[in-house]
Parts: C-alpha cells; structure tokens; sequence
C-alpha cells in the first residue's frame, strides 16, 4: 500500500523535452535531476501547467533548447471528505471499558540490520469506525492479565497515529503505527532479556494480517495540525518514533489532495535517529525534498554515524543549534514548533535552546512562555 501510495506521488515531477532525440542525452539530465522515472513520466507538456526551470548545456558548452520543467504536482484523491466537516476532532470514542475491535492489516519492519532495535509499521482497519485527525493518537489494549492486577486486562498503551485521517489507503478506513520494540537489558550483563520485553510494543510487532487489536480513542489535543493559515511554518523535532505525527501532516501537505486544505507554508523536518539504517520513512521525505523544495525542508542527526561539533554524538539538538539563527527567526514570526518522541531529549533542547536565546540577548524563559501563550510550542514526549 506503501509502494502505491509512493508511486502516485511519484508521478512525476518534471517533464524533459529536448529539440533533438538523444536518448543518451536525455538520461544524463535524468540522472543529474535524481528524478525517478517511470514510462508514464512522458506526458504532454500541454496536461500540465509548466513554467521553465532551465537551460541545460551540452557537453560542447552548445546551448541546447532542453528545458527541465516543474509539473505541479498530482496528488492522491482521498474519501470521505466528510472527514474534513467536524469543527472538533473526534475524542475518545471508545473507552478502555469498551474498546473497538480493529484488525491488523499489515506489520511490516521499517529499519534495516543494522539498526540497533526493531521498528514496525502497523497499518489497522477501523472500518472507519474510529475517526481521527492528524497528530491524534490511539490507544491499545494488549491481550493477557495486567501483571500488577492478575483478573484485570492489561493498561492501555498509547500510540501516536502515523497516517492521516485517510489511512495509508486513502480511504479513511485504517490508521497506521509507527511502534519501536520495548526491550529490557539486564543491568548487570547489558544483555537484552528476552523474559522482559515490552508487552504491547512486542505484541503489535509480532501480529499478524488478520489479527484483532482492541484500541481506544482517539485522544490528544496537543499535537493537532494548526491549519488555520496555510502558509504557516512548521517546525518538527523528532527522534525515533516521535515522526509517527509528522509523517501525518507531511502527507496531508504535500501527498494527498484535500480541497480545504492547500498548504503552501514550509514545513521543517528534524530526525534523529542511531544511523542510517534506523532512519524512518525516508523514500517518502525525500521525494517531498524533491517535489516541494521551497515549501520542506528535512535535516536528519544521525548519533551513531555523525559528531557534533564538540566531537560527541550527533543530537537533534546539534542540528537545531546548527540552525538556530534561522529557526529564532521563523519563531518570532509565528511558526509552530514540535517535539515528539523521546523524554530524555527535552532537557538537552531547552539547554541549547536557552543558550542560543543567551547569546542573541533574549530572554529563554520569557521566549518560552510567550511561544506557550500564543500557542506555537506543542510537545508530546514518552
Ligand atoms: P511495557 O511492557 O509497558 O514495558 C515498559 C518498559 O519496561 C519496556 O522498556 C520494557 O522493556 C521494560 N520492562 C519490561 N519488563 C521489565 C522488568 N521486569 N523489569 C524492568 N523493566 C522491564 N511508542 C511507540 O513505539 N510509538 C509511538 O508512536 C508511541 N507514541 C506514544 C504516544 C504517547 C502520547 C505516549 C504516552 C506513549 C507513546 N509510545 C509510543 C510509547 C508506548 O505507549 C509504550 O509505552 C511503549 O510501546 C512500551 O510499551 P510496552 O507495553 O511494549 O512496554
Ligand atoms: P543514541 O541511542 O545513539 O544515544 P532510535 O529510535 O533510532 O534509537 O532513535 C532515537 C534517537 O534519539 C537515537 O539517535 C538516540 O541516540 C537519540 N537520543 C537518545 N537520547 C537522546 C537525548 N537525550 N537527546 C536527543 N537525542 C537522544
């Protein structure tokens, strides 16, 4: 469902049309453009509403009437759009007492070996009983006795929603998890004990297409896509996990055509991640750098791969000092700002984030508050 949702995107963002017939020229611009193309990439020019990007040289230095030309670009169609009518989202539906009944649609492992840990997508089928929006999470109910209360079902976990209201099959019938595997090291070996694992994370991970998951919710008011003005800027930190929400308002941006929602703002993405195999959901980020250039940026911090200036691991953080000057700048000027994932990043960004206000003369804590009181600082950390 992925790869479909991928290629639709994909198709296709430039047109070429050169004077002459090169093929072999052709290919070369192609390749420099780092554009996918597939054969329904050769559409008339006249289908779309192109403006000239550029000259291109031949390898003579001869000009050549080769025009690499911008597309806008085709969205993928989405239902129900009565999704979109609400004035509030929809909140807690259903209770732990009660929860729905959703069905595993697919798990599928996002990270490659050499990722420390395992992180799943796991698409389920509501049935469009369970509505959400963006930035919304569920909560789940694994199946057993709570440990702590033998007779009574286990807690609820939560889980942020990784899909936008539509699902990942544009139907607003599923929703889909971004769940990294809890896992217990024994403090005295260091070694992962398999007897302690995460109950519900492990749960999802190890399900099966088919089947059934009791949920709750949906619930969570914080991380709610702001879309009150569409070319409002977005800031969003993530590490690991904490880029379930994102990958919701980025789709909602820039993959899915929502006649009441056309954002022509900037979004600005930071991952961090252990290394290059840990990275999340990368293909579909990239292809917005490459579709919507002026409109998403995305930095990623690779802690495992990568130092920071001080010769120590690479933290998002770093990566928002990196650009501090710039990122002061967008939140004088009302952009949002989010943070989403891990606890334990809060304390090392609001230190960075306090000694670059330091340096600029401004007060932190006055900047803090003011972004709290105009409702621009949304955090949501587990
Ligand atoms: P639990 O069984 O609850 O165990 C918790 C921890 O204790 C684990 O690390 C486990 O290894 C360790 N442990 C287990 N047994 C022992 C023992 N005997 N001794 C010592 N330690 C032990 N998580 C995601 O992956 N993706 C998300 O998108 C996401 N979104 C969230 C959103 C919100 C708002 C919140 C609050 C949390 C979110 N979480 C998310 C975290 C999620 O809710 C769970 O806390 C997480 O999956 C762990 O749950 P679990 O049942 O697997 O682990
Ligand atoms: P590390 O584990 O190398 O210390 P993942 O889910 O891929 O592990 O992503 C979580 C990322 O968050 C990792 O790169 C992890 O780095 C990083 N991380 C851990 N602690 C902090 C922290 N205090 N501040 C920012 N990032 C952190």
């Amino acid at each position: 469902m992925m790869a479909q949702a991928h290629s639709a995107l994909s198709q296709i963002t430039f047109a070429v049309y050169p004077c002459n017939s090169d093929s072999s020229f052709r290919r070369s611009i192609l390749k420099t453009n780092n554009v996918r193309f597939h054969d329904k990439s050769w559409i008339s020019v006249s289908d779309f509403d192109l403006k000239t990007k550029n000259v291109v040289h031949s390898r003579s230095q001869r000009i050549l009437c080769f025009s690499v030309q911008q597309a806008s670009k085709p969205k993928v169609g989405v239902s129900p759009l009565l999704l979109e009518d609400p004035k509030e989202p929809p909140m807690h539906l259903y209770k732990p007492k009660e929860p729905y009944s959703a069905t595993i649609v697919s798990v599928e492992r996002l990270v490659g070996p050499k990722a420390p840990g395992e992180t799943c997508h796991i698409v389920i089928d509501h049935g469009g009983n369970v509505p959400y929006w963006e930035g919304q999470s569920y909560g789940v109910i694994p199946p057993g006795e709570n440990p702590k209360k033998p007779g009574s079902p286990n807690n609820v976990r939560l889980y942020s929603i990784a899909s936008t209201r539509y699902g990942d099959s544009f139907d607003g019938k599923t929703a889909s998890f971004c769940v990294r595997r809890a896992v217990y090291y024994d403090p005295d070996t260091g070694k992962e004990d398999p007897s302690k694992q995460g109950v519900c994370s492990n749960f999802l991970c190890d399900s099966n297409p088919g089947d059934k998951v009791k949920i709750t919710g949906p619930s969570g008011k914080i991380m709610l896509l702001p879309e009150d003005n569409p070319k409002a800027t977005h800031i969003m930190i993530a590490t690991g996990t904490g880029v379930a929400p994102y990958r919701a308002y980025l789709r909602r941006m820039f993959m899915e055509s929502v006649p009441t929602f056309k954002f022509g703002g900037l979004a600005w993405l930071f991952l961090g991640v252990a290394n290059t195999d840990s990275l999340l959901y990368d293909d579909e980020f990239s292809q917005y750098l490459r579709d919507y250039p002026d409109n998403f940026r995305y930095d990623r911090a690779l802690s495992r791969e990568q130092k920071n200036k001080n010769g120590g691991k690479m933290y998002v953080q770093d990566k928002i000092e990196e650009y501090s000057d710039e990122i002061f700048k967008l939140l004088d000027t009302g952009a949002h700002i989010y943070f989403c994932g891990l606890k334990g990043m809060m304390p090392g960004i609001q230190d960075t984030l306090k000694r670059v206000a330091e340096q600029r003369g401004e007060s932190w804590d006055e900047k803090l508050s003011q972004l709290k009181k105009n409702k621009q600082w949304h955090v949501e950390v587990y």
